[in-house]
């Protein structure tokens, strides 16, 4: 285990923003990130996975680590399910073509999502009605300050709408080393029920899909209104759907009726982000290499040279305006590391 010094984080970040880390180094295995964690000489320490859901503003004045601890391992197995542990650092889509491939069910709604599996659970990702919630067991963690193992049940997570116990009493306290999952063998419990991909079946003339079937689906809609961050920098949705109460959702249905919403519960409604951007204009917008996608609002892009205070800059922008005319508040979805 090598640290480097003044190391770019452009390649580590899926929003390309170029900063550097102070110091820099790579685990591959839960030891050497105990070792890692034990070094007194580098006093701050800055965790980075997948990058795919950190906005970064500034160098890292810190000895950054990169995790990078691969491996898969059914841990049990029914007739029905099986338990499958993945390390932190395999990439989430990588891992969820290789269940597909071997016939198990669960992830084929959350494909396509970029990012590394072991922080998944964080903000508890989620795409076309599953969340990670609904197959996850439990995760192993380590805790920063002890170098301690935890296990994490389901209900020690706190899952909510893109949150969790990680984000908020755990924020800083755990770096995830293993997410555990629930797959199912047979009898597959399969979610058409998002009308995109409804409409995508439908057009390829599927009417009893598979679940390699829906990945397919779940793909191909992602492609068509999502930028691929192999190609554009970006950090997917950058703000979360607004939740609102009903008197709230009432109000604003009675001065916008064709608005797109989603009933939470009897007191809360969700109304997309995205919707909201659009109205107020934004939707393909560019300031400088700072812009908003042109096919989906809510997703904030580099076109290559923006700066991370560009991009927050602009995410300021868009809240105000949202704020301003609709009287919502909208958060963002990414961590800002300012
Ligand atoms: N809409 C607009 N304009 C836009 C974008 C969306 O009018 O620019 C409207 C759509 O027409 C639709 C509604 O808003 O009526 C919802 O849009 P969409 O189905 O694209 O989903 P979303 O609510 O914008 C959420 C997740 C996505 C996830 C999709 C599908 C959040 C913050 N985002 O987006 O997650 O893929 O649902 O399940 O919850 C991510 O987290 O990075 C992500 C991409």
């Amino acid at each position: 285990m090598t640290v480097q010094q003044n190391i770019s984080l452009k390649k580590y970040n899926t929003f390309d923003i170029d900063v550097n880390a102070k110091f820099f180094c790579e685990v591959n295995t839960v030891s050497e990130l105990r070792e890692v964690l034990q070094m007194k000489e580098y006093a701050d320490k800055f965790i980075i996975s997948g990058g795919s859901n950190m906005l970064l503003t500034k160098n890292i004045d810190a000895l950054v680590v990169h995790i990078h601890i691969k491996g898969k391992e059914v841990i049990s197995e029914t007739e029905d399910h099986i338990h499958l542990k993945v390390m932190a650092g395999e990439n989430w889509h990588e891992m969820v073509l290789s269940t597909l491939e071997r016939g198990y069910g669960g992830l084929e709604n959350m494909s396509l999502i970029p990012g590394n599996t072991g922080t998944a659970p964080i903000q508890n990702i989620g795409a076309y009605g599953v969340e990670l919630k609904d197959v996850f067991v439990s995760c192993e963690a380590m805790n920063i300050g002890t170098q301690e193992m935890r296990n994490f049940t389901k209900e020690d997570c706190q899952f909510g709408y893109r949150d969790s116990y990680f984000k908020n009493e755990g924020n800083g306290k755990y770096i995830i080393t293993s997410v555990t999952l629930e797959l199912s063998k047979r009898n597959h419990s399969l979610n058409t029920s998002y009308g995109a991909i409804k409409t995508e079946l439908e057009q390829q003339g599927i009417t009893v899909p598979s679940i390699k079937a829906i990945s397919n689906a779940v793909i191909a809609i992602r492609q068509s209104k999502l930028p691929d961050p192999a190609i554009i920098g970006n950090s997917g949705s950058f703000f979360k759907n607004p939740v609102v109460s009903r008197v709230a959702f009432e109000q604003f249905q009675k001065n916008y009726p064709e608005a797109p919403f989603y009933k939470v519960s009897e007191d809360s409604y969700k109304i997309p982000a995205g919707w909201l951007i659009e109205q107020c204009g934004f939707k393909g917008k560019r300031f400088g290499d700072a812009g908003v996608h042109h096919k989906q609002a809510l997703v904030l892009v580099n076109y290559g040279k923006a700066s991370g205070q560009e991009i927050l800059n602009l995410a300021n922008t868009i809240i105000r305006a949202v704020k301003e005319k609709f009287s919502i508040q909208i958060k963002p979805e990414v961590n800002i590391i300012k």
